[in-house]
């Protein structure tokens, strides 16, 4: 069902995100008839580009993000026949005018901001004061959503004075990957799961985001981030709040919103014990190190890190999050482990009878409950753990479509003026006021990050860490 008409002003249009994601999106969308004939999109950037010089950008940026089985030739000149673009200096006068000229009042209007924090205040100044956002435009707006929470206050400030909340779409990319809405379908639309879903009958949680690749390339921005604030405090904190929220009255933005805000200002502080850093050393590829371009950084790459929640709900049970870069596998997973039977009928050496269910994002994207039952044959009474297992992949089909990606959904919904995906200002805060205490002491202390090896599950500590209270990570080989 296509969206109603709209005019996507992409400022950014020339940048890394724009190519990889936001593009390639929006050219999914039109191939599966869901963007208007009369939709527009039109990219700004500071460059001087000609509407050629930026179609062809557009066109390259299908080429190599867009699979295959999705480009025809007359598709691609009908998108961007579709596409335009206007040169636009964030800070002074040039390309107002003309985008005030360009763009449709009787349409949606979205204006995507794919830059540098820095500019998003400017940028937001001069839609207001040239006339050119109104009422009913809506504003995207990229992370890094500050680096802490002073710079994410006023970030917040900046955008208020010229938009209202309501028209203000933070994203998270997480948050529109379709295993994450269904960690929302599974835990509220069965029955099966909420008379479990606590400390009652969950051991931990295990949230893991393992990526093989590294940071070369955009090494010195990441060096000043490092897997706390590019990974954390958004990624990996919405799928804590998604797993631990309270289930909200209603699907709706902010039913939904004051629930996740409601688990992040549970979190206890994490003492120092209780977190584990570290930097992948050479080998086969260059290390953090050389890939930050920075002999000295203490930078974390990796991070491992017990949390917990202190609230009726989870006060005994922890969430143990991992993630980092350069690690054996590409791997997305929540696991909510519960606790073995109160007690056995049958000898515990014949295994294990604790259930878990493992919610996987990527890749092969789907959901196992992994159940005890007696192992087949004449054997004697030996349990084994199976999973009863839905891959999403299965589940569409042989013919079925290719799952979309984030951002496709995401986009969608800033059209159709829906936030429930979308992190509000309160929210981010609270996020970075949990986060900048942990930072904070690191750098009082100048911890240095552990070195673990490439291709590898991490550093020993955070084996040790989960060791000490008697438990281990999935493995992730
Ligand atoms: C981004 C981070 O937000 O998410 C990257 O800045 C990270 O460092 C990426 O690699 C992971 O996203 P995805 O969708 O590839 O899992």
């Amino acid at each position: 069902i296509p969206v109603d008409p709209f005019d996507l002003v992409l400022f950014g249009a020339t940048g890394d995100l724009a190519k990889r994601k936001i593009l390639p999106s929006l050219y999914r969308r039109f191939t599966a008839g869901q963007m208007p004939t009369d939709a527009r999109v039109i990219g700004a950037a500071r460059s001087e580009l000609s509407q050629d010089e930026f179609h062809t950008l557009v066109r390259d940026a299908i080429e190599a993000y867009v699979s295959d089985t999705m480009k025809d030739a007359a598709t691609i000149d009908a998108f961007i026949a579709q596409c335009s673009y206007i040169a636009i200096d964030a800070k002074g006068e040039g390309g107002w005018e003309e985008l005030k000229t360009s763009v449709r009042d009787e349409v949606v209007k979205a204006f995507y901001f794919s830059v540098a924090p820095a500019i998003f205040g400017p940028l937001a100044e001069k839609l207001r004061s040239h006339g050119i956002a109104c009422e009913n435009s809506r504003l995207v707006v990229e992370k890094p959503f500050g680096i802490d929470l002073e710079t994410a206050k006023k970030l917040n400030d900046d955008l208020a004075a010229s938009f209202h909340e309501t028209q203000i779409y933070r994203i998270d990319h997480f948050l529109g990957k379709e295993t994450v809405q269904n960690l929302m379908a599974v835990r509220f639309a069965n029955v099966l799961f909420e008379p479990l879903w606590n400390e009652r009958y969950i051991d931990h949680v295990q949230i893991t985001v393992a990526e093989t690749v590294g940071v070369g390339g955009r090494g010195s921005y990441y060096d000043k981030s490092g897997a706390m604030r590019d990974m954390v405090q958004n990624h990996l904190m919405q799928l804590l709040c998604l797993t631990a929220m309270e289930p909200p009255a209603a699907f709706d933005p902010d039913r939904l919103r004051d629930e996740k805000l409601k688990v992040i200002r549970a979190l206890d502080p994490v003492a120092p014990k209780n977190i584990v850093r570290g930097q992948y050393k050479a080998g086969p590829d260059p290390s953090y190190l050389e890939d930050a371009e920075n002999p000295d950084s203490k930078t974390e790459c990796y991070i491992a890190m017990k949390v917990c929640i202190s609230n009726w709900r989870w006060k005994h049970t922890p969430f143990y999050l991992r993630t980092g870069k350069r690690m054996s596998k590409r791997m997305s997973e929540i696991v909510v482990q519960f606790k073995e039977t109160p007690h056995s009928i049958f000898d515990r050496d014949e295994g294990s009878t604790a259930n878990a269910l493992t919610i996987r994002l990527q890749p092969d994207e789907g959901m196992d409950l992994s159940v005890t039952i007696k192992e087949p044959g004449p054997g004697g009474m030996r349990l084994v753990n199976v999973p009863l297992d839905m891959s999403f992949a299965d589940a569409l089909g042989p013919d079925g479509e290719e799952i979309p990606d984030a951002y496709e959904r995401l986009i969608m919904d800033v059209i159709r003026g829906n936030q429930t995906l979308f992190m509000r200002g309160d929210e981010v805060e609270a996020a970075w006021a949990w986060t900048d205490p942990i930072i904070d002491a690191w750098e009082a202390r100048g911890d240095k990050p552990q070195p673990y090896a490439q291709g590898s599950s991490g550093p020993e500590e955070a084996l040790a860490m989960m060791l000490r209270d008697g438990r281990r990570w999935r493995d992730l080989e």
